[in-house]
């Protein structure tokens, strides 16, 4: 009976042409964790991995209905070194006390010059991940899902925003330093992970879709990071900037932190590029697919970065983001054609990057549309980020309300 409805699950993923595809039903995980920064592995399978002690920290919250004074408690809880805030519970202090730190095998000077290449080239990151990363996001179905159905997912703008200062602290030239906010802010985003994964199971609307137990589980987060860092990468390289070895090994390190602050097992995250490249092959590029979940937040999201925001021609942002992810995402997310400025992009964007980074010394005709256009993204996270209103990232409380 076992085997019969295995086969049965097998065969219809190969009906659905999902056959071999690492976090979907009756696939199984076949990375190896001798290419993680851990050396060898239980076995297990991330995507039946969660965060338990956080999951269980945030149960607490909910139970209690302590995440109102939480977030208040932690409002003016910023900078890297400044003491955990007065007002929250004791199990969550303890819980702070142990994750809020790097770990014994973070090197300070890879950190370091992981600012630096940052600060250098924080300009075509944020264009990889805010019309690159932040649309893909939006084809993997389970995180398309996992945000429409919560609270943030009501209010995108205010999401991107959360997802901004995220971005701004990790991409500046202090985000590791005492007076950085980076470690902070990736605790709060560990513990708004563990609340959704309370609250969406409660989600009627999200559980009819659901393929998991809960949530966001390690194999997921890994997956978001290969859609961000893996391909911020690989854009970097076919853009021809100049990437040093110690440099690209100094954004590994970063990344590596970064997800173990994200309470990634040490046992999943890659120890080199290759190997991060080999997950990502095995664990993103074939899941992706449409929803109707991710095409409304796609909708929703370019809405905010044309016209409104950045005086952008919507033909030119539809253009961007097919040129960045590719023709098949943007068909799966509807976005409407426009060859003269598929062209446009196609042809001038590598030639004003050439440009800029003083590889040609041409300049491309459009050069001043794409500096407007690169300076307009930077400045949503810039303002975002330096404000003294930076948008607080914050507990939920409920899913998305209806
Ligand atoms: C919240 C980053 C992976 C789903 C957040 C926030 C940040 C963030 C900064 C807080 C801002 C906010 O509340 O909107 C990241 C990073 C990831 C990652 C850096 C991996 C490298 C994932 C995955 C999923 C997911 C894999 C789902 C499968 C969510 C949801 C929220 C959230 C549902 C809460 C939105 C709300 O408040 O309703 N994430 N995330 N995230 N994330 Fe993630």
């Amino acid at each position: 009976m076992e085997n019969l409805s295995r086969r049965k699950v097998l065969t219809l993923g190969a009906a659905l042409g999902i056959a071999g595809m690492a976090g979907t039903t009756g696939t199984a995980w076949a990375w190896s964790s001798k290419g993680s920064i851990a050396g060898s592995g239980t076995g297990a399978d991330p995507f039946q991995v969660w965060d338990d002690t956080a999951d269980a920290v945030a149960k607490a919250l909910l139970t209690e209905g302590k995440v109102p004074e939480v977030n208040t408690a932690w409002e003016s809880w910023i900078d890297n070194n400044a003491p955990l805030p007065a007002g929250m519970p004791d199990y969550l202090v303890a819980y702070l006390q142990q994750v809020n730190k790097l770990p014994s095998w973070a090197d300070p000077a890879k950190l370091a010059a992981s600012e630096k290449l940052y600060t250098r080239l924080s300009s075509y990151l944020f264009v990889s991940e805010s019309l690159g990363s932040g649309i893909m996001s939006t084809v993997i179905p389970r995180e398309a899902r996992a945000v429409y159905w919560s609270a943030g997912g009501a209010d995108m703008k205010q999401r991107a925003a959360k997802t901004f200062t995220f971005g701004y602290d990790l991409h500046n030239s202090k985000a590791w330093a005492p007076d950085g906010h980076f470690v902070v802010t990736a605790n709060k985003t560990r513990l708004v992970h563990a609340v959704v994964r309370n609250l969406l199971p409660t989600s009627a609307k999200y559980q009819a879709g659901a393929d998991q137990p809960k949530p966001i589980s390690n194999g997921d987060i890994l997956r978001t990071f290969h859609s961000v860092a893996t391909f911020a990468r690989s854009n970097m390289l076919k853009w021809n900037i100049a990437l040093s070895t110690a440099e690209q090994d100094a954004d590994l390190h970063a990344w590596q932190v970064t997800l173990h602050l994200l309470g990634v097992q040490e046992q999943f995250i890659p120890q080199t590029w290759a190997d991060a490249e080999a997950q990502a092959q095995h664990m993103l590029w074939p899941v992706l697919g449409p929803t109707e979940e991710g095409v409304s937040l796609a909708k929703t999201l370019l809405g905010y970065i044309e016209n409104p925001t950045l005086g952008l021609d919507s033909g030119f942002v539809n253009e961007l983001v097919r040129y960045l992810l590719n023709d098949q995402m943007g068909d799966w997310l509807g976005l409407p054609r426009d060859y003269a400025q598929a062209a446009l992009v196609r042809i001038e964007w590598p030639a004003y990057v050439a440009f800029r980074e003083g590889v040609s010394k041409i300049m491309p005709g459009s050069f001043y549309l794409f500096d407007q256009f690169v300076r307009g993204i930077s400045m949503m996270y810039l303002n975002n980020g330096t404000s003294p209103t930076q948008t607080p990232i914050t507990l939920p409380t409920a899913n998305r309300p209806g």
